[in-house]
């Protein structure tokens, strides 16, 4: 496939016309070359919302149709206090969505990490019981749903519940409730809007231990008749791995249970990285050090043909998933804002998704979009 570029400059406002198989096809943003195949989704934050980044607003319209917010939804923005609740980024990024005709996920609504302390204690300090905390659980599930409903689509209600080693985390949330607190949580958001759809989701849970784990989840609901609608599979990867036979066993795995897939925090971390800090454990960190910041200035053309090449495999394998896979969303609108740039080591410049830190479409894109175009 030969790609006819208008000129550099427009590179990122215009239309491209790619030439393929004699058929031109013109592509003005990443989520027009893949409708009708899936949903393309970003995960925003203040900067590009409240107009700090004036550049981010048109842009983001321009490639994505899906939004997470990546961290106005969470427990300790949005519930800060016993009575204090905090809605108004996470509101200006739902008006910004509606308005905008973007499939909005809620994230995340319970999740060991980010909830404040205070969730699981009483007004004096000590651990609340089962039954309190069961109430403080489903009254925020209400109070944030209730507030969005009919607005935000879909909620990833539980996030990050089960271990690599498979068997359930021994959060609070667990210790406390016992292990049915993951269903609590189900029943609590399918009560609070019955036209949400639900979904787990969880970081490494392509891997076969995790997979088991996350299997079972799904499982145990719809044996007790709870609506769970979707699988959440983050997406946090890496040039080595996984192995994307992995992946792809994942998906097919989760579909036959018959739940959508959705990856939904996916980047391509190029930074060297020692492979216990693989995944999204954030309780976990390294120290810095220059030999693990290699590319300050630049991305080296090497790395950059492998990240391009490793997308192209990847969304390669996502299209012929596309049966089972509903949404795809990049952990940032691009490089500059990655979560990777500061974990799990602090202060690094990565380069882990399509566009770079001025907008640019990096290599990668062309490529993911030349393997969506060759099915149509
Ligand atoms: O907003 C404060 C700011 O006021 C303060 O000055 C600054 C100083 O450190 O911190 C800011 O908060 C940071 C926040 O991101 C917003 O930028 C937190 O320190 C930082 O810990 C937080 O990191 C987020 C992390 O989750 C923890 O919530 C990342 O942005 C976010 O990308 C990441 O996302 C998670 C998903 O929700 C779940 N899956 C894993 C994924 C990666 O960890």
């Amino acid at each position: 496939m030969k790609r006819n570029l208008l000129s550099a400059a427009f590179i990122v406002l215009a239309t491209i016309i790619f030439s393929c198989n004699d058929k031109h096809i013109t592509v003005s943003g990443l989520k027009d070359a893949f409708a009708g195949d899936f949903l393309i989704g970003t995960a925003v934050d203040a900067p590009q919302i409240l107009g700090i980044d004036r550049e981010a607003k048109p842009f983001i319209i321009k490639h994505f149709n899906a939004i997470t917010a990546e961290n106005a939804m969470k427990w300790e923005s949005i519930h800060p206090g016993p009575d204090k609740y905090n809605f108004a980024l996470a509101d200006s990024i739902v008006s910004f969505a509606l308005a905008n005709d973007m499939f909005i996920t809620g994230h995340t609504l319970v999740w060991h990490s980010q909830t404040p302390d205070w969730v699981f204690q009483d007004s004096i300090g000590n651990p609340l019981t089962r039954e309190a905390l069961l109430e403080r659980m489903k009254n925020h599930i209400f109070t944030v749903m209730g507030h969005y409903k009919g607005k935000v689509q879909s909620w990833d209600v539980v996030n990050e519940a089960i271990g690599d080693d498979g068997q359930i985390r021994k959060s609070k949330w667990y210790n406390i409730i016992g292990d049915d607190y993951i269903e609590k949580a189900f029943e609590f958001a399918h009560e609070a809007d019955p036209d949400a759809e639900l979904y787990y989701n969880d970081y490494n849970n392509e891997e076969p231990l995790k997979r088991a784990g996350v299997i079972n989840i799904v499982r145990n609901l719809r044996n007790k008749g709870l609506r769970i609608d979707g699988v959440g599979i983050q997406g946090h990867w890496h040039l080595d791995s996984p192995d994307f036979k992995i992946v792809d066993e994942g998906i097919s795995e989760y579909a036959a249970l018959g739940v959508k897939v959705m990856i939904t925090e996916m980047e391509i971390n190029v930074l060297p990285t020692p492979s216990w800090l693989y995944g999204a454990d954030i309780s976990r960190i390294a120290e810095y050090k220059d030999s693990l910041n290699p590319y300050v200035s630049e991305l080296p053309d090497s790395v950059q043909t492998l990240l391009t090449n490793r997308y192209a495999r990847l969304f390669g394998l996502l299209l012929s998933n596309k049966d089972k896979v509903s949404r795809v969303t990049f952990w940032g609108v691009h490089d500059g804002y990655s979560w990777k740039n500061n974990w799990p080591i602090p202060g690094r410049t990565n380069y882990p998704l399509l566009f770079d830190r001025n907008y640019q479409p990096k290599p990668a894109y062309y490529a993911v979009i030349e393997e969506a175009l060759k099915l149509k």
